[in-house]
């Protein structure tokens, strides 16, 4: 989602904001913008690619302080006048945002009346505007602005502002939106991703919650929370993790994440489980699950998937009860939290906005709260009591591959650890000691990448299909769907294979095609029945096998036999070729693999 640059100080402000945004692509934008003061305020923007904006900055003046941004549009559709940063109705201010502004009609009839005019059809122009009206009202003092119009807004936003009165300051606040600043003996950054700033300093504070901080050139001139206290930040130092810069030969980066796959499962198997927490000890958060009687997982997307996998895992090996929710409609059914129950967060970003309100939620109502996380340094990380990290790297490819896999494993051995804990190491011993061999069958799976990318071929011209799985497959149906439709563009449906005949089997015909998980022994024989009803209506289907299933691939139109693996682990080393299936479409389809249309990694406003 949109990604925000930001400097102040002594060097030529033009590189880092388009080397910035270049760091932020990944995110997902559809346009892009740069402003740099140079005693007066100069504006460049394009849609499209960052590559565009780069040929347009060669033309702009250098300058010491600057805004840049890319865009990925929710008011408004993608073009050049609605892309930030937008320039105030006075010409006082300029501005870009990340978030959402709710009651954007409400303020905007406020200014209507006073003579504002927008020019765009962004929320960020109207609250842009609305911060202007109270600015001229308050004597241009931006503090008095920002606290008078701010307590007005309702939704999230992470702004950055420049004043054309002052060439050597931001004006920087957040509600909701990630923000980060850092700084080093040049002067100060801002952004709304830690990697924007990752070449240029490993100093860093975080703003909370309704802070507004105004930056010079020396780091933080003043700072102040949102009931207006002066606010002294804690500086972090982290040195960040490598980005994994380059596709290592790959075509895509999800072809390369997808490979990746099994040396971050074996390291994560011998790694074991390590709680990091800057609140709990290591006894103490044993003490806490030891007693737990309740888990809630929360998540959106992939990782709600993972958590779905995450509920039948758990259940069956450690026999807690478990409910896995959408982080969105968690956040909003004034659910029942037990004081003391353990609400797992999965969240490969640690920014996905709905996630982070659905945690704060539970941990206000006195739930103990946990991350499963990929990236370092997120706002979830900061708002929850003990982590767990997937150590699988910077993942670039829009589509989650790496990180669902990890979510999975490390589900898995937590799942072990709790049933140690809680007296049930009989019952975890089978999936402890047979997630040892996982990485190996990952890699075997991997072997069967042609099968794979001929039957992807096959089937490309298809423009609809259906997932079909059960138990512990059910979610893998839901994310090979997923990723099916993401990437490729194609309608597709993930579904239980019993459900099918409460509605889906009315859509199939010699053009739907089903793609069978039969990968799971418990089911094997029932997903064979879903099969029989599909091909007596003259459907097509794949089946993904197991090795020790003689019987499915005389039933079925094309099969793929995977390695035969417990069924609990099954999901994961069915995931492996799912992913490839749907990347080969993609590109048999010559989609933007990495870069879907629409799509953003980090969803950051709800
Ligand atoms: C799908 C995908 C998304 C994310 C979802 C949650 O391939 O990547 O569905 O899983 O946006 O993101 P995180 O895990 O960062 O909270």
């Amino acid at each position: 989602m949109c990604g925000i640059v930001g400097y102040t100080g002594t060097r030529n402000v033009k590189d880092i904001l388009v080397e910035g945004l270049q760091k932020l692509e990944y995110r997902g934008y559809d346009s892009a913008g740069l402003a740099v003061h140079n005693g007066y305020l100069e504006i460049v923007k394009s849609k499209g690619n960052i590559d565009e904006l780069r040929k347009k900055v060669i033309d702009m003046h250098d300058g010491t302080i600057g805004i840049a941004h890319t865009r990925w549009a929710t008011h408004g559709e993608p073009s050049e006048r609605n892309s930030h940063p937008h320039v105030s109705f006075s010409g006082d201010l300029v501005m870009v945002h990340n978030g959402i502004i709710e009651n954007t009609d409400e303020l905007k009839s406020r200014i209507k009346i006073k003579g504002y005019k927008c020019v765009s059809d962004t929320d960020t122009e109207v609250l842009l505007n609305y911060i202007d009206y109270k600015y001229q009202n308050n004597g241009k003092r931006i503090l008095e602005a920002l606290q008078d119009s701010l307590a007005d807004v309702v939704g999230s936003y992470a702004i950055v502002i420049i004043e054309k009165a002052h060439h050597n300051r931001l004006v920087i606040c957040r509600q909701g939106s990630p923000l980060v600043i850092g700084y080093d003996e040049t002067g100060t950054y801002v952004a709304s991703d830690i990697y924007a700033l990752a070449d240029h300093t490993d100093r860093f504070v975080f703003p909370d919650d309704g802070d507004i901080v105004i930056a010079g050139n020396n780091g933080i001139g003043e700072a102040f929370t949102s009931t207006g206290e002066a606010k002294v930040f804690c500086e972090k130092r982290y040195v960040i993790e490598d980005r994994g810069a380059g596709k290592d030969g790959f075509d895509h980066y999800m072809l390369k994440e997808i490979f990746e796959q099994p040396k971050i499962v074996s390291e994560l198997v011998s790694g074991g489980i390590n709680f990091e927490s800057n609140i709990y000890s290591a006894k103490e958060i044993d003490k806490i699950l030891e007693k737990i009687e309740r888990i809630t997982i929360l998540g959106c997307g992939t990782s709600w998937h993972s958590g779905l996998i995450g509920r039948y895992i758990i259940e069956k090996y450690a026999r807690i009860p478990v409910n896995t929710e959408y982080a969105s409609e968690y956040r909003y059914r004034d659910p029942v939290i037990t004081p003391g129950e353990l609400v797992i967060s999965i969240s490969q970003s640690g920014e996905t906005a709905d996630t982070l309100a659905a945690n704060k939620l539970a941990r206000e109502a006195g739930a103990v709260t946990m991350g499963i996380l990929n990236v370092r340094n997120s706002t979830l990380e900061r708002n929850t009591d003990f982590q767990l990290y997937l150590k699988a790297g910077a993942e670039i490819g829009v589509a989650s591959t790496k990180a669902y896999t990890s979510q999975l494993v490390i589900i898995s051995l937590l799942t072990a650890y709790l049933g140690r804990l809680r007296g049930n190491g009989d019952n975890v011993s089978e999936l402890a000691f047979s997630l040892q061999f996982l990485s190996g069958f990952m890699t075997e799976a991997l072997k069967l990448s042609g099968v794979i990318k001929s039957i992807a071929h096959k089937y490309s011209v298809s423009d609809n299909f259906l997932f079909l799985g059960r138990g512990f497959n059910y979610p893998s149906a839901l994310e090979g769907a997923l990723k099916l439709k993401e990437i490729s563009y194609i309608h597709a449906e993930g579904y239980p294979g019993a459900e099918m005949k409460h509605g889906p089997i009315a859509l199939i015909d010699y053009h739907f095609p089903t793609l069978a998980i039969v990968t799971d022994r418990e089911n094997r024989s029932k997903m064979i029945s879903n099969i029989q009803e599909i091909k007596a209506r003259g459907g097509k289907v794949i089946a993904f096998l197991s090795s020790d299933d003689k019987k499915t691939t005389s039933l079925v139109d094309d099969s793929l036999v995977l390695p035969s693996v417990p069924d609990v682990l099954s999901p994961i080393l069915t995931a492996v070729p799912l992913q490839l299936f749907a990347y080969y479409i993609a590109v048999e389809r010559e989609c933007n693999v990495d870069q879907p249309r629409n799509l953003a990694k980090s969803v950051t406003v709800e």
